[in-house]
């Protein structure tokens, strides 16, 4: 069905809905929005939770009452709707106290200062049920290469992540942690731009068990790689932990269209591997409503992230049903690959044996053609 329904786990920030749209350029074009409003209207969506940066929640600075009375608005939303926060994020980025970064800051008292704002929301992600913390690290990068050195930097990023995961296990949370990465946007260079990088980083902590991705469809896009071979490696890994739906066309600024709405073929594919691969998490749009958009064109993009991903789900699996592809599948050899290349009873030694057919094998066709345009009818919903 193409009604979204909180089993479909579909989530979203509250920044997403609640952008004001302020860009480099040009002032906000749409009022605030309250973060009760938004629970309500997501949950009317058939959205299954919401997730935040502290600051969306409890304004930066705010005196304890109006932080607790914040939290108590927004809590009695959650119990109306029965909407659930699966992830909670810290925002280490607006605050001009962050321009050099957080846990790579190169002021000392920076990266102690974020250390405590991140555990203090940690603190109020746990009591809301998040299983899931979220790490953008929007400014920990740089402009220049004299400004830092990029292995002391590393040093400072895995300081901070063992100390949060000490955190989490001293207090019993349960809770993991997923990195997100982002080539550049808003430093000129972001440290662990993409999917690979952050894979490498995890395995030299100290609790790699507890840390995995959240992987955002425009960032991978935006380093011009492609989404679904970063996802599948991380799955690959074990690592994919959260993952952030989003748009965007190709290398330039981070758009954050409405899942869907960049690369749509890749879109079908991300679907395709999320929905057959493994993956059970929350389906998380970060996105940003258009700038042109007044609250009405909010909602409808809201609502055009869900229809998009459950259409393509639709489209996958009569994808994946068409006897069509299935013959075109094993007609490509893609079962094939799952044969591993030597019987679990062979060595190196068996490879000698072969009676091997060269010239047949640098003869044959694949048949990606068929199998790739099969997948854009089905795309198009001509099959
Ligand atoms: C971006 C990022 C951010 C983060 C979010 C969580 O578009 O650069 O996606 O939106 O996901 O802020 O910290
Ligand atoms: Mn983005
Ligand atoms: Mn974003
Ligand atoms: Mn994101």
């Amino acid at each position: 069905t193409l009604t979204p329904v909180p089993d479909d786990r579909f989530t979203f920030g509250l920044w997403t809905v609640g952008w004001q749209a302020r860009d480099p350029f040009g002032d906000a074009t749409r009022a605030p929005l309250d973060p009760v409003e938004a629970v309500h209207r997501l949950a009317e969506l058939g959205a299954y939770g919401v997730t935040f940066h502290d600051d969306d929640l409890i304004p930066f600075g705010a005196d304890d009452r109006d932080r607790a009375k914040r939290i108590a608005a927004f809590r009695a939303a959650l119990d109306a709707t029965g909407l659930a926060v699966p992830m909670a994020t810290t925002n280490l980025f607006t605050h001009p106290v962050f321009k050099d970064g957080a846990f790579t800051a190169n002021d000392r008292g920076v990266r102690r200062f974020a250390l405590r704002k991140v555990m203090r929301n940690i603190d109020l992600a746990a009591e809301l049920g998040a299983g899931t913390y979220v790490f953008w690290g929007g400014r920990e990068g740089a402009e220049s290469d004299a400004a830092k050195d990029g292995r002391v930097a590393l040093d400072r990023f895995k300081e901070a992540l063992d100390t949060l995961c000490e955190y989490v296990r001293d207090q019993d949370y349960g809770m993991r942690f997923a990195l997100e990465p982002k080539p550049n946007e808003p430093r000129g260079d972001i440290f662990l731009p993409t999917i690979g990088h952050a894979l490498g980083f995890i395995e030299r902590l100290e609790h790699p068990e507890m840390v995995g991705l959240n992987p955002e469809v425009g960032h991978e896009q935006m380093a011009g790689l492609n989404m679904v071979h970063g996802v599948a490696q991380a799955l690959w890994a074990g690592k994919l932990f959260h993952i952030d739906l989003n748009g965007q066309h190709g290398p330039k600024y981070d758009q954050d269209l409405v899942f869907g709405h960049g690369d749509l073929k890749s879109a079908f594919f991300l679907v395709d591997l999320l929905e057959h691969g493994g993956y059970d998490g929350p389906r998380h749009f970060d996105y940003k409503p258009l700038r042109t958009e007044s609250a009405d064109g909010v909602w409808a993009s809201a609502a055009a992230n869900m229809r998009t991903y459950l259409l393509l789900r639709e489209r996958a699996h009569a994808f994946r049903a068409d006897p069509a592809v299935r013959e075109a599948m094993t007609a490509a050899g893609v079962d094939e690959l799952m044969v591993p290349t030597l019987a679990s009873d062979e060595s190196y030694a068996d490879l000698a044996k072969d009676d091997f057919d060269l010239a047949a094998a640098a003869e044959r066709g694949y048949g990606y053609e068929r199998l790739d345009q099969l997948a854009v009818e089905h795309i198009l919903g001509a099959r």
